[in-house]
């Protein structure tokens, strides 16, 4: 599903974010780009995580000299909100640099958004704002998560 920010095309499915909402939303994630520390990639990225609450949490990708342990803009949204006390998700936005793409998220992240749930939106986003948004459970399809512990 593609919208161009302005028009959005996904139908008003319950909990998704319309008009005003997700403009913000994915005006945050552009602004938490501003904010990337990444002098290795010299790729920033941003997030914004809209809580079933109506708040907004954003993050950038956090890189170190000891590269392994650079964090992506995903994974900083939700650990904000998280040590925040919000665990329900609504929607989250993301914002790259790139202008011919969609960013999307790495499977560490699509494994730590899943744990919150398989029924929220991912919006993916270019440059120029355009947009396609994917449920969680397409992004990560077959996935595993905390109920499947209670299973074995
Ligand atoms: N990165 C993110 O923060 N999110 C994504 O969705 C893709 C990649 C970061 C990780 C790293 O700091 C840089 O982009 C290049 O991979």
């Amino acid at each position: 599903m593609e919208g161009d920010g302005q028009h959005p095309v996904p139908p008003a499915l319950p909990g998704r974010p319309q008009g005003q909402h997700l403009q913000l939303l994915l005006r945050r994630s552009r602004e938490a780009k501003n904010c990337a520390y990444c002098p290795y990639s010299r790729f920033p990225v941003g997030a914004a995580l809209l809580t079933a609450g109506g708040e907004i949490f954003s993050g950038c990708n956090v890189e170190n000299a000891c590269y392994s342990l650079g964090v992506c803009a995903e994974r900083t949204a939700i650990q904000k909100a998280i040590s925040e006390g919000h665990t329900s998700f609504r929607a989250m936005a993301i914002a790259s640099d790139m202008g011919d793409h969609f960013i999307t998220p790495c499977g560490a992240c699509r494994q730590v958004m899943r744990e919150f749930g398989t029924d929220w939106d991912v919006y993916l986003t270019k440059a120029d704002g355009t947009y396609i948004v994917k449920r969680l459970e397409e992004l990560l399809p077959l996935s595993f998560g905390p109920e499947d512990l209670k299973k074995a």
